[in-house]
């Protein structure tokens, strides 16, 4: 293939160079006929296919599809393989259309619970989101179809999206917004990549060449093709410059000739040129359809879906174990989302689904039940006291009922911002109303983000569906019948407040600029650290079963868990593994003194199983533990850092629930040859193991010396270690020569280099 481009350059004259750098419409990536490269298309998606078309009359309409549960419910399922499944089901589907690329998975972290597309997205974590991101790609790209990561980065909000400036330290986006797409290429090697509309810092995302060309080629070994979201590229020679390939849609040639002229002043070269018309035909080579229309079948598809939505429900609360129903007696079903559910979110990632589920059916057909059906609230989700009291009453003589309620459409959508985390208030009164009258409720909620619940404590039970896609049906009526064990677990917090979370002072930000205050502390890591009380923790969700957690064991990078189900049904756990910093015995005294300066959460995500054990069964989950399970990224080097020290391990049914915990010990990152001066922390010199003790002894010996006095006046050796941060600059008045401790320090650093051959 790569001849074949080099060959194809000769041939292509400047011009179709610049052109091929841009689609050649909304929906396709440029062509060029003469020199026998056909166009390829792409389209919406990501958790079905979003194909535009035209009918015979020339009018365009949306393909049908099968609308799987997008991601923000997929990520509930903690199983990449899933992911994998449903990806390779789509890939079926875009090869039925001759589609070659689908435009997703989204991958943003969800900072803000009220961030508008959120349900396109996975987690506050990037572990569990970069994870099952490259589950959905691998399964994906296993049918020739290439995905497109998205949007790359740091676009957390919908307000002002075109606009804004995420501004961020460099800690967290390399901890935090960085690494799901740092997996997605290097574990699924995605072949596309769509950077977003937002400034982070200031610039915009396109004109990131640290971004786009060091960290995302350079770094993680990018093979594919930068294109830029819909009009967001701001400047195409900049971002050409900085590594961005393609610009979507095409801006019909104008801005073609700003590059030429760009090229004819020198400004661009045709080296740059090449690099991104190769990285593009590199893409549309691997990816070309194969001229033939796959086919799918529309029921299994559907089937598929189903079995998703099943592993993605989660049940948050199961009080006087309310569910699983039994079957065979009455039940009152209220809430017009049981008849019309809320399955997908709205925008550009809305599938025309190729069916959707009227639950009651299902809730009738598989289990033989009498249900009273009570519409609860009207179509404008506003209060009616008639609706009310008519579902009271169905709940009263059914003895028991289930509520469909969550957020309407007009709440889950691309290019608006929540102002709050409320249910529509007639959802609310409803709940309540049924819930004093009636002990036995079950609320299922159908929503693609966490809301407040203020009857949180009348409702024995609830389940979350989050948005399960079109064959969502199905998977509600067999767990709440127990036909199902329900295994989701929630991959991000929901709060007891609106105010209680962490982006909260800083969404959407001051006009154009947003602050990150929070830094690396998003979602859990924030609500952890503050020891704060929240509703539903990240990786909560409840089973039919019960899980015991019997033993932990580290040996070397490997950990292992043994896990076992002590109840009487099969049932699924997603095994969890959390690493925390340990106090350090010396530094801890003091507030702020762990991990040599750099703050830390109290606990983060290393690795999760998901596994299916039978009553009694016994199963050991084996986790391997990589060196950015204990690193930070220190801005200083610009480069991620192991920080030395002990670390607990834990395993955890959530990460509220900790199980089973062990302790590894690790050692410091030594590639980095640390550097001795006056500002140096003296308590550093000890704990740091960079720090060889010989060297260190030698300084002291030689620096103490140096200075006057003793105690209060001089240099006082226990006083400088138990100080909080205490610099050598600090006892400057007292030493007798500044040349002569230069030099020391300087001979010191010398020992240093040469210790580590540098
Ligand atoms: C969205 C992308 C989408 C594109 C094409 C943009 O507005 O942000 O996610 O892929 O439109 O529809």
């Amino acid at each position: 293939m790569e001849n074949k481009i080099k060959e194809l350059l000769s041939q292509m004259t400047i011009e179709e160079k610049i052109s091929f750098c841009s689609g050649h419409d909304a929906w396709h990536a440029e062509s060029l006929r003469r020199l026998g490269i056909p166009e390829i298309m792409m389209c919406d998606g990501p958790h079905g296919l979003r194909k535009r078309d035209k009918n015979e009359q020339g009018e365009y309409y949306t393909v049908k599809a099968t609308c799987f549960p997008p991601a923000s419910a997929m990520a509930n399922s903690w199983d990449p393989s899933l992911a994998g499944r449903v990806g390779k089901y789509i890939g079926e589907e875009c090869k039925a259309e001759q589609v070659s690329i689908l435009l997703g998975p989204g991958m943003n972290i969800k900072r803000s619970p009220t961030c508008g597309r959120n349900f396109e997205y996975y987690s506050e974590d990037p572990y569990l989101s970069g994870k099952v991101a490259a589950g959905f790609i691998n399964g994906l790209q296993g049918e020739g179809i290439a995905a497109c990561a998205k949007h790359f980065c740091v676009n957390n909000q919908e307000t002002r999206r075109f606009s804004t400036s995420a501004n961020v330290s460099e800690r967290a986006l390399y901890e935090i917004y960085l690494p799901s797409f740092e997996i997605a290429v290097k574990e699924a090697n995605v072949q596309t990549i769509m950077h977003s509309y937002n400034r982070i810092n200031g610039h915009y995302v396109s004109e990131d060449k640290e971004l786009i060309t060091d960290t995302l080629r350079g770094k993680w070994g990018f093979n594919g093709y930068v294109m830029s979201d819909w009009n967001a590229m701001s400047s195409r020679v900049p971002a050409y410059k900085a590594g961005t390939d393609v610009e979507m849609p095409p801006c019909s040639g104008l801005r073609d000739a700003e590059v030429l002229e760009a090229y004819k002043n020198g400004e661009i070269t045709m080296e740059e040129i090449d690099n991104s018309v190769t990285n593009v035909l590199r893409v549309i080579f691997r990816h070309l359809p194969n001229g033939e229309k796959g086919t799918f079948s529309v029921d299994e598809h559907h089937s598929a879906a189903a079995k998703a939505a099943e592993e993605c429900m989660v049940l948050l609360k199961n009080d006087n174990n309310v569910l699983p129903f039994e079957s065979g007696k009455p039940l009152a079903v209220i809430g017009g989302f049981a008849k019309k559910p809320r399955f997908q979110g709205g925008g550009s990632s809305h599938v025309e689904p190729l069916r959707v589920d009227d639950i009651t059916e299902y809730l009738n057909a598989e289990n033989g039940i009498e249900i009273t059906y009570a519409d609860g609230y009207d179509e404008k989700h506003t209060t009616n006291p008639e609706l009310i009291a008519e579902a009271v009453e169905a709940a009263k003589k059914c003895g028991r009922a289930v509520i469909f309620a969550g957020m309407p459409d007009s709440y889950e959508t691309e290019g608006r911002d929540r102002r709050h985390m409320k249910l529509p208030p007639a959802h609310n009164e409803l709940i309540e109303a049924v819930c004093t009258a009636c002990e036995n409720v079950v609320v299922v909620l159908m929503a693609g983000s966490p809301n407040e619940l203020p009857w949180v404590d009348k409702a024995p039970a609830i389940m979350h569906a989050y948005l399960g896609g079109q064959a969502l049906g199905g998977a509600v009526a067999r767990i709440l019948f127990g036909k199902v064990n329900p295994s989701g677990k929630l991959a991000e917090t929901h709060p007891v407040r609106f105010e209680d979370n962490p982006a909260y002072l800083n969404f959407p930000g001051d006009g154009d600029e947003c602050f990150y205050g929070e830094d690396i502390y998003v979602g859990y890591r924030y609500y952890d650290k503050k020891k704060m009380d929240v509703l539903f923790p990240f990786g909560h969700g409840l089973s039919y079963t019960r899980f015991e957690y019997t033993s932990i064991n580290a040996d070397g990078n490997t950990v292992t868990v043994t896990v076992k189900n002590i109840g009487a049904r099969v049932g699924k756990e997603v095994v969890q593994l959390y690493a925390s910093a340990l106090p350090h015995p010396v530094t801890s005294t003091y507030v702020g003194e762990s991990s040599f300066g750099f703050a830390r959460p109290e606990k983060w995500l290393v690795g999760f199983d998901k596994i299916e054990l039978a009553p009694g069964e016994e199963k050991e989950v084996a986790f391997e533990l990589y060196d950015r399970v204990f690193s930070v990224y220190d801005a200083k080097v610009k480069d991620f850092r192991v920080i030395g020290g002990d670390y607990a391990i834990s395993a955890a049914a959530s990460s509220r629930d900790i199980r089973i915990s062990t302790t590894v010990s690790v050692e410091d990152d030594t590639s980095f040859v640390p550097v001795i001066t006056k500002n140096t922390v003296f308590e550093d010199l000890f704990v740091d193991k960079r720090y060889p003790k010989a060297i260190v002894d030698e300084l002291v010996k030689e620096v103490l010396p140096q200075f006057e006095g003793d105690g209060e006046e001089g240099l006082n050796f226990d006083e400088m270690r138990r100080h909080n941060g205490y610099v050598l600059r600090q006892k400057l008045t007292t030493v007798k020569s500044i040349e002569k401790l230069d030099e020391i320090i300087e001979r010191a650093n010398k020992k240093l280099r040469e210790y580590y051959g540098k």
